[in-house]
């Protein structure tokens, strides 16, 4: 049987799913990851193993892996160099009550590669460390409210009004914005004037940024007595190893990483000006596990795989040779499928009626994981430096294939213009990401 006919046996997976919903609320941890966000029937559940660009699910099925842990995976599953950091930690200690040289090793590789950061500190999880940088601002400039744009994870500090267990009170210190308009910004600023911390950026994935605009928003914070702090979870070591300060050259006060810096192990990091950073000296972030030295001794591999080989240059190449050969397939099939953004961390869209977006993408997900690729609604597609261009090329031939189902159940014609963007997350105002959480 070709990979065409294969019609997925997910018995285990499906299995284990039920046991999962009757032990876990919500059956995962991560709200991203819940099956009824992909093609739930027709799409793996639960991973076996995974090694470079490929996973295999509990029930034999391979694939090639675009979603990628939701990012973290930057150089591929099981790299070499990150795996034997590792375990040569873990054969001398994952954590003490003494603090382990790991910690200073990847508070100095940080710092090397990163223009904004003169310091560090490390977190577990990306939405803690946004939480924070904004404790961090806040103690740093005497000052409470936020501006925000985009998703910064789910603590209390930035789900007020989007959730209604948060006392409403809170949102009276987050004011969010679109991205896009200086203008609004600094209107914004003027409206808290003498109030706000910290203007908080995170880039939205469906077209690059505007590097004038990142510097008006920087000038118009400055202007202000307020910080710049970019949310650099998605974008470091993808956009370059330095994210979008670097891709950009706009450099911001502060920033937050987590993601792809330590391959997939569980590590985030506020980094940024020693004047800001050492507000944190004095204020109550701490954390038991923040030390945690197999992440750090990850995290510092990856760093000098970045410098060392040329990952950044790989992921974009790659990321290219996706992007545009599923757009030329959808347009040699006649869908109203998109590919664009970042080609390090590809958005996609289906410009298809918003009542019939799930069916569209539920076809296009089980379709492609059936020929073995794995994609998610609206991207990102997370190339790792273990994508080969014949991947690639694998990839494109199943979604042409899978193109083609989509045309013959009635989704035809040519996307709309850039801006047309029905099929993407909620990155600009909502607390959900087309990049996890
Ligand atoms: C831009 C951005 N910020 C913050 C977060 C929250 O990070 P975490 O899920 O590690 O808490 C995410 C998660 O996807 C994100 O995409």
């Amino acid at each position: 049987m070709t990979r065409d006919e294969r019609r997925l046996d997910l018995a285990e997976s499906l299995r284990l799913w039920d046991e999962a919903v009757e032990l876990i609320p919500g059956g995962s941890q991560t709200n991203s990851k819940r099956p009824g966000n992909y093609a739930f029937g027709q799409y793996p559940v639960y991973a076996a193993r995974a090694k470079g660009a490929r996973i295999w699910d509990v029930d034999g099925n391979e694939y090639l892996d675009y979603v990628n842990g939701l990012g973290p995976i930057s150089l591929g599953y099981d790299y070499p160099a990150v795996t034997a950091a590792i375990r040569d930690q873990l054969d001398r200690g994952t954590i003490s009550g003494l603090l382990w040289p790991a910690e200073v090793a990847a508070a100095r590789a940080l710092t090397q590669v990163i223009p904004c950061a003169e310091q560090v500190r490390f977190f577990k999880g990306g939405g803690e460390a946004t939480a924070a940088a904004a404790r961090i601002a806040r103690g740093a400039t005497g000052r409470h409210v936020i501006l925000n744009c985009g998703y910064r994870g789910w603590p209390d500090t930035w789900s007020a009004g989007h959730d209604d267990a948060v006392p409403p009170a809170l949102s009276d210190y987050v004011v969010s914005f679109p991205f896009g308009d200086a203008e609004v910004v600094e209107s914004l600023l003027a409206q808290h004037r003498g109030k706000v911390a910290a203007v908080f950026l995170g880039l939205p994935y469906e077209a690059e940024a505007d590097a004038g605009y990142l510097a008006d928003v920087r000038d118009a914070a400055h202007a202000h007595g307020a910080l710049l702090v970019y949310d650099e979870i998605v974008t470091g070591f993808r956009l370059a190893t330095a994210g979008a300060q670097e891709y950009h050259g706009v450099v911001p006060d502060l920033a937050v990483f987590a993601k792809g810096m330590a391959n997939g192990m569980p590590l985030a990091a506020v980094v940024g000006r020693r004047e800001v950073m050492s507000a944190a000296e004095r204020l109550l972030i701490s954390l038991t596990f923040g030390g945690e030295a197999l992440s750090l001794a990850a995290c510092t591999a990856v760093v000098r795989e970045f410098r060392e080989r040329d990952v950044i240059g790989h992921l974009w190449r790659t990321g290219r040779q996706l992007m545009d050969g599923l757009n030329d397939a959808a347009d040699e099939v006649g869908v109203p499928f998109r590919s664009s953004g970042y080609a390090s961390l590809a958005a996609m869209r289906l410009d298809v009626p918003r009542e019939r977006q799930d069916e569209a993408w539920f076809m296009l997900l089980a379709e492609c994981a059936r020929r073995g690729v794995l994609l998610r609604r609206g991207g990102l597609n997370n190339v790792t430096f273990a994508h080969t261009a014949d991947d690639i090329a694998e990839t494109i031939a199943v979604c042409r294939e899978a193109f083609k189902v989509l045309h013959t159940a009635g989704f035809r014609g040519a996307a709309t213009a850039a801006d047309g963007r029905q099929g993407v997350g909620s990155q600009q105002v909502g607390i959900g990401s087309a990049s996890g959480g």
